[in-house]
């Protein structure tokens, strides 16, 4: 399929979108025959620069121009300029041929008449990018054009020119197109092309473009190439990795009302739209600062403010943001956090093989106790060896916070019970069951770093 912003290249003044004074300029130069030598299109990427030199082209050769001004299309000279073929209309990409040899090359070939045509038109793309030997050379040219020859030069940084070259030119200025006019393009091209589409997905792509046309069509092609031609605002944030405001809002609902399992699920979705969570939470922030003074909020807004500083330390973002997120909702008895919904265990990090003394020991916790040892351990593997308990977490956060609230879990656990047990807190990212004789050294040094240990099956430490 032919990339839909080529597809829809205005072919004459009449269909270039916005650009209405550059439409007027050239309808009454062209019909009054006061063409200037050399013209400077200057403006923002994708806004019809290009597409603007070759409707000019087009229209100074046209055999039987419309309305005196407006390339027929239709015309040997139009077909074969809009081929690309044409002898007398000379494209230059300044940023890849930078150098004095092209424009001297051009400076050689100015003298001769056109081939086929009235004028001969030289569009220097991107000329900024020329170096100062180039500049030189091609002001020479500007300074004496030969009456049949039209240079179009393009560029998105006219700074970048010399003032010497800009001072020789009749400068256009093409400007940013507004997010409406380009919301009503992008309408126009799904219907022609038979797709379905949601508005505010066509208006968000708009939003993003930032005035530049073909950046919009070139997403909304994307975007209609994931969602197999039907472009809906949930696979334009997905495409463009954005954050949908929904999921913002579920998430701050969720932390002020505790409600841990729906945390869990959120962090599941997030994970699966690939959405970044410092963006996810930098979103969050902005979205409770809006919602400001309700103190509930605001309690939520200094958590996830400390969330943010803490992401950014930490290589593993997304287990960090998932574990203090609940956390933060199982926390903190209740102060602000006034309902509590059960945490579900994950079946997958279901603990292997768990006897009845450490369900009972969990249960409690759930119950009665504190709620972030019992969302530890219902995320961790827990063994009972007798005369230990270990926990081997698989999140280094986990680890910490039951190897600090060892001694507190061991009394809890004898006035279940009745058990005297040591209870070992490890970290692993790996199944203990797994683990290979020749990295069990490496893993059980890292564990003693992290002041964890990795213990045998049936207690007895492996050194
Ligand atoms: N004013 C416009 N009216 C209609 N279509 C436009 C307009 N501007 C851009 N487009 C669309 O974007 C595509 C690229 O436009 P064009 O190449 O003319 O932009 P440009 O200003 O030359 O950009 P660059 O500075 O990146 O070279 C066109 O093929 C067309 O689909
Ligand atoms: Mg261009
Ligand atoms: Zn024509």
């Amino acid at each position: 399929m032919e990339t839909l912003y080529l597809k829809y290249r205005p072919k004459k003044f009449g269909d270039l979108i916005w650009q209405d004074h550059v439409k007027r300029l050239f309808a009454n130069a062209i019909s009054s025959g006061e063409i200037s030598h050399s013209y400077l299109f200057s403006g923002p990427r994708g806004t019809g620069k290009t597409s603007t030199a070759r409707i000019l082209a087009k229209s100074l050769n046209c055999e039987k121009p419309i309305d005196g001004y407006e390339p027929c299309n239709e015309c040997e000279s139009c077909k074969v300029i809009d081929s690309g073929k044409s002898m007398d209309v000379v494209e230059m990409d300044a940023a890849s041929n930078r150098g004095i040899d092209e424009i001297r090359a051009i400076r050689d070939r100015v003298a001769y008449l056109p081939i086929e045509s009235k004028y001969k038109v030289y569009i220097i793309d991107e000329v900024h990018m020329l170096t100062k030997e180039a500049f030189n050379a091609l002001l020479k040219t500007l300074e004496e054009p030969p009456k049949h020859t039209i240079f179009i030069l393009a560029t998105t940084e006219i700074q970048k020119v010399p003032d010497t070259v800009v001072s020789r030119c009749q400068v256009v200025e093409f400007r940013r197109i507004p997010v409406e006019f380009i919301k009503d393009h992008l309408v126009k091209i799904c219907k022609m092309e038979n797709m379905k589409f949601e508005t505010e997905a066509l208006e968000h792509i708009a939003k993003k473009s930032m005035g530049a046309l073909r950046d919009a069509i070139g997403l909304l092609e994307e975007i209609a190439r994931f969602s197999a031609g039907n472009v809906t605002l949930k696979d334009t944030l997905f495409v463009l990795g954005e954050v949908p405001i929904e999921t913002v809002e579920e998430y701050v609902s969720s932390l002020s009302s505790g409600n841990a399992e729906s945390l869990l699920r959120l962090m599941e979705t997030i994970e699966e739209n690939g959405i970044d969570p410092m963006n996810f939470a930098q979103e969050t922030l902005e979205f409770v600062t809006s919602k400001l003074p309700d103190p509930v909020i605001a309690k939520i807004g200094k958590f996830v403010s400390d969330l943010i500083q803490r992401l950014k330390f930490e290589e593993k973002q997304f287990d960090t943001f998932k574990v203090l997120s609940v956390f933060e909702a199982l926390n903190d008895k209740g102060e602000i956090l006034p309902e509590r919904s059960v945490l579900k265990v994950p079946k997958a990090e279901k603990a292997v093989s768990v006897k009845t003394d450490v369900d009972r020991l969990i249960d409690w916790y759930a119950k009665e106790g504190d709620m972030s040892v019992f969302a530890c351990l219902a995320m961790s593997i827990v063994k009972d060896f007798g005369d230990r308990i270990l926990v081997i977490s698989k999140i280094p956060l986990h680890h910490e916070l039951l190897k600090e609230k060892s001694k507190t879990i061991e009394m809890d656990f004898k006035r279940i019970t009745s058990r005297d047990v040591k209870f070992v807190s490890a970290y692993s990212e790996i199944p203990i069951e797994n683990i290979e004789p020749e990295i069990r050294e490496s893993l059980v040094r890292t564990l003693s770093i992290s002041g964890g240990k990795l213990l045998k099956e049936g207690g007895g430490e492996i050194v």
